[in-house]
């Protein structure tokens, strides 16, 4: 029988169950309520919301800051504004931080720094990724360089992590000034429209500096980052759904560098055809088409994750599944800007290239595109080191690569996206693509343009009999499937099928870099 508890024990008791109610209550009824009424959960709901039921298990929820300034003895929060701690998702093991707006502002003191790199450093030890839940006034302001100083302590670790475990950035509120290079080292950024804002100086300091006119929504809101920066992968309507678009993402990846990516069952038949990809390519090489719609037809279930959706929608970048097996697809995107590589979509490119070798997710490639894009903003902007990073990526990955030639594959881009030459391991091609240096037009223009010139009132004639011998001799997938540059050219109908048989072929693939330190990505 258990002994009479004694006075100490029911008071220590007591303490504890009132520090715990303390720290849950975070900032108190009146600032949750305002947190609500500005269409936001608490960070205990987030986390709620984001791990497995009644799995979360929360640490150092009992810390308090240090700060002896501004009347700050007296403020103490248990927890200290963000709630941290561990869960599952999906019944795997996965570490969070949320920072908690009703504290301070979610600001970020000395103390709550070191409870979000106590549990990105456990991530890191223990191999599982970590979700960072931001919405925070930014330094606490009260303590000054100590908080700086946390925000160093947090970038290396997040730095240390990246391409160990992987790091996901929900942004559910304000991160501006500095604090936004701690979800911009991340992997994945997610942004709740109309309640989330990231910039390193705000409209007040852009108004004094260079004068210009902006709402805080135009300089950092979600869509701005989903369209126009880039810095964002994600736009979610709101918090719930950010949460369990952070659960979908997470189930396509493994939980850190030495695992392979989870696998799921699927009724979907691997050698499932599809009568509409026969026809969905159209023979004239001007005429656009979806790459969306071969993707939706070939991955299991029709279901495809995109990542960047709205930004450099030339390139079309997500995850998928063939026959259960995790993959990320690239696809040259022929319904926007006919499909052609710039400076946005080699940037979108390479860095869903890099994650994904990175964690061990093959690549399968969707290949119809006509080139770079032409012109001195292309040009000033940097094709050539943009550019370079996509093909640097492609060069570097070793994880399984599978590409499908749709159409064309003009030029450098031919090299760049995931050719033989570039250890691919499955190059395929429909029976129409088109693999030559440039369009037949263009290359017309160039090699008979004295003939052209001579042929008076002939020329279009010359010209179309000239473009259609070059055609029949360069733009078809027999020249490149000749010299092995191709190791099929299959039925698109069948296109599942190839893909499934080879993802399975490469399943145990092993390839290796020569060693050194890092290589010099082209930045
Ligand atoms: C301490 C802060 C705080 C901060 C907000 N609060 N930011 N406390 N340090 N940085 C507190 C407020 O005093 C208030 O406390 C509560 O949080 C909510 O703030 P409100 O202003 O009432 O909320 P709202 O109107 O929604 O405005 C949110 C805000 C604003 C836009 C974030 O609070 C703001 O501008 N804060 C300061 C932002 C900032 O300049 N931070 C430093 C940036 S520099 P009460 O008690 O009233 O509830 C930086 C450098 C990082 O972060 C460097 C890294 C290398």
């Amino acid at each position: 029988m258990a002994e009479q508890e004694s006075a100490g024990q029911r008071a220590g008791r007591e303490e504890l169950a009132e520090r715990l109610r303390a720290a849950r209550q975070g900032g108190g009824t009146d600032r949750v309520e305002r947190q609500h009424a500005a269409g936001k959960l608490t960070a205990r709901e987030r986390v709620e919301l984001l791990l497995d039921p009644g799995s979360f298990v929360e640490i150092d929820a009992l810390v308090t800051h240090r700060c002896q300034d501004f009347g700050m003895v007296s403020q103490t929060v248990p927890g200290d504004g963000v709630v941290c701690g561990y869960g599952t998702v999906d019944d795997r093991l996965t570490y969070v931080f949320a920072q908690d707006f009703t504290v301070f502002g979610g600001s970020l003191s000395e103390t709550n720094a070191e409870k979000i790199c106590k549990v990105m450093d456990l991530a890191m030890e223990n191999g599982a990724p970590i979700v960072g839940i931001n919405d925070s006034g930014g330094a606490r302001i009260q303590e000054g360089v100590a908080s700086l100083g946390g925000y160093a302590d947090i970038f290396l670790r997040n730095t240390l992590a990246s391409g160990v475990v992987p790091q996901i950035s929900a942004v559910m509120g304000p991160c501006a000034g500095g604090a936004v290079y701690s979800p911009a080292i991340t992997d994945f950024i997610f942004m709740v429209e109309g309640t989330s804002y990231m910039f390193v100086t705000g409209p007040e300091v852009i108004r004094t500096v260079t004068h210009e006119e902006v709402t805080k929504e135009e300089l950092g809101g979600a869509s701005t980052h989903a369209s126009k920066s880039g810095v964002s992968h994600f736009t979610v309507a709101n918090d719930a759904a950010c949460l369990a678009a952070i659960r979908e993402l997470l189930s396509y990846l493994p939980s850190n560098n030495l695992e392979e990516p989870p696998r799921t069952g699927t009724d979907d038949p691997p050698d499932r055809e599809d009568d509409s990809l026969d026809t969905l390519v159209p023979e004239d090489p001007n005429r656009p088409y979806d790459i969306q719609r071969l993707i939706g037809a070939v991955v299991d279930d029709g279901r495809f994750l995109e990542v960047h959706a709205d930004y450099a929608r030339n390139l079309v970048v997500g995850f998928a599944r063939f026959a259960g097996q995790s993959v990320g697809v690239v696809a040259n995107q022929p319904a926007y800007l006919a499909g052609v590589l710039d400076i946005d979509a080699s940037l979108k490119g390479a860095r869903f290239v890099r994650f994904c070798d990175a964690f061990n997710i093959p690549l399968v490639t969707f290949e119809d595109v006509p080139g770079f894009l032409p012109g001195t903003q292309q040009e000033f902007g940097g094709i050539i080191k943009h550019g370079a990073k996509l093909l640097y990526a492609f060069c570097e990955a070793t994880v399984p690569k599978v590409t499908v030639i749709t159409r064309k594959a003009y030029g450098g881009a031919y090299c760049v996206m995931a050719s033989k030459h570039i250890r691919t391991d499955v190059n395929l091609a429909y029976p129409n693509a088109e693999i030559a240096v440039m369009g037949s037009e263009g290359a017309v223009n160039i090699l008979y343009r004295r003939e052209l010139q001579a042929a008076g009132d002939e020329a279009a004639e010359v010209r179309k009999r000239k473009v259609a011998e070059y055609r029949a001799k360069f733009s078809n997938p027999f020249v490149a499937a000749e010299r092995g540059y191709l190791d099929a050219v299959i039925e698109p109908r069948e296109t599942r099928f190839h893909i499934v048989r080879a993802l399975r072929q490469l399943s145990s693939k092993r390839q290796s870099l020569p060693p050194k330190k890092h290589g010099n990505l082209p930045l």
